[in-house]
């Protein structure tokens, strides 16, 4: 690993490594004609840093304070289904990456190591859960309690999967999870058949939901409650008035509507909307560099959540790859804290950047 030096290297690496049917297509692809996917990532290059000098960045200051707690710097683990593809140790590795970099990592509900095992392997990290809201209410009972059980502080409800995205990938190649991996967190045969989960004419989840459900999980747990999907200022204004606790301005990378904005550009409409209210705002979606996180910040996020990325860092090295990239990451935000004379990352502001349009 001591040849790859950023994020983009792993992901080469990850891809020459990540060659069962269908797998790469699952892990990289995005939907339709992977528009957000592609824009996501390069939105970012339409904003361009405003550096200041002759300012004191001897010493710089990553951490930050998110849900009431610190993480060492503002960039967690997206949640992200069978992490067993990229990497046998799966979801437990890549808790054990982000805890040992001190940051946050988001456990989802199709994960191929289950709520209490990742717990158990790492106790030190800080872990929220992602909960896909199923149609059986009983089953969202249980994942929830089970989730408070293990420690998880946080409950992080993804909105924009009411159907599986149309990825073009795995319907010409399906993939299938390794021997011996399955879908942890469920026990019954249903929750086990990837592709039963994955088949959008016998729908797993309920699409019935509306916001009624915030104030039903809120009767449910006392976890801290996040909005995972969020981009528009009408849905932003909405989680604060039911009073949630943090927003995730996501496109799903790409994989689920595919004519949406990257969430970038969503960023500042879902900030305005959220004003001064207890409510953070997050983002993920196309964060490939230290200074997109740099960016993402300016522009009014409090943190930002990485997907892919990481998985490239457990496909190439399990637990130290994830560590690795998250360094890349931290280091590569650090750099641009200094080059930018900002000695805080709680100190980047809307004038740090600006909007530039590329030839
Ligand atoms: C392979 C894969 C699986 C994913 N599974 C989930 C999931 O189970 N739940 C969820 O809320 N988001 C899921 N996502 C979306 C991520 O949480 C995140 O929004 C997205 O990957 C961020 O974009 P990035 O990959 O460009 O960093 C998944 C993304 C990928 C790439």
């Amino acid at each position: 690993m001591l040849k790859l030096v950023c994020v983009d290297d792993f992901y080469t690496a990850a891809k020459s490594k990540l060659t069962a049917d269908g797998t790469w297509d699952y892990l990289e692809g995005g939907s339709d004609d992977q528009f957000a996917l592609q824009q996501s990532r390069k939105a970012f290059q339409r904003y361009v840093v405003r550096p200041r000098f002759l300012r004191d960045v001897s010493t710089r200051d990553l951490s930050a304070t998110i849900l009431g707690k610190n993480v060492s710097f503002p960039v967690g683990v997206a949640p992200m289904a069978m992490q067993k593809l990229a990497h046998p140790d799966g979801e437990c590795a890549a808790a054990m990456g982000a805890g040992a970099v001190g940051t946050i990592y988001i456990l989802s509900t199709m994960s191929t190591c289950s709520i209490e095992e990742v717990a158990n392997a790492a106790p030190n990290t800080r872990l929220w859960f992602q909960l896909y809201y199923q149609k059986d209410r009983n089953v969202n009972i249980d994942l929830i309690s089970r989730a408070e059980k293990a420690g998880y502080e946080a409950l992080v409800l993804t909105l924009d999967t009411q159907m599986i995205g149309k990825r073009r990938g795995n319907l010409r190649t399906p993939f299938n999870l390794p021997e011996n991996a399955k879908l942890a967190n469920f026990e019954s045969s249903a929750g086990n058949d990837v592709n039963k989960m994955r088949d959008n004419s016998k729908p797993v989840r309920d699409m019935s939901v509306t916001w009624d459900v915030i104030n039903w999980i809120r009767g449910q747990t006392t976890m801290k409650l996040v909005l995972k999907g969020i981009l528009t200022g009408e849905d932003a204004t909405l989680a604060v008035e039911n009073k949630v606790d943090g927003i995730i301005v996501s496109n799903h990378g790409g994989r689920q509507l595919d004519c949406v904005l990257p969430p970038i550009d969503a960023l500042a409409e879902v900030v305005a909307a959220v004003g001064k209210s207890d409510c953070e705002v997050y983002m993920d979606g196309g964060v490939s560099l230290g200074s997109d996180v740099f960016k993402a910040l300016a522009l009014g996020a409090k943190m930002v959540f990485v997907g892919r990325g990481v998985l490239w860092g457990l496909a190439v090295g399990g637990q130290q790859g994830v560590t690795k990239v998250l360094d890349i990451y931290r280091s590569e935000l650090d750099l641009t804290l200094a080059l930018s004379g900002v000695a805080k990352s709680c100190q980047i502001n809307s004038a740090c950047v600006q909007a530039y349009s590329p030839q």
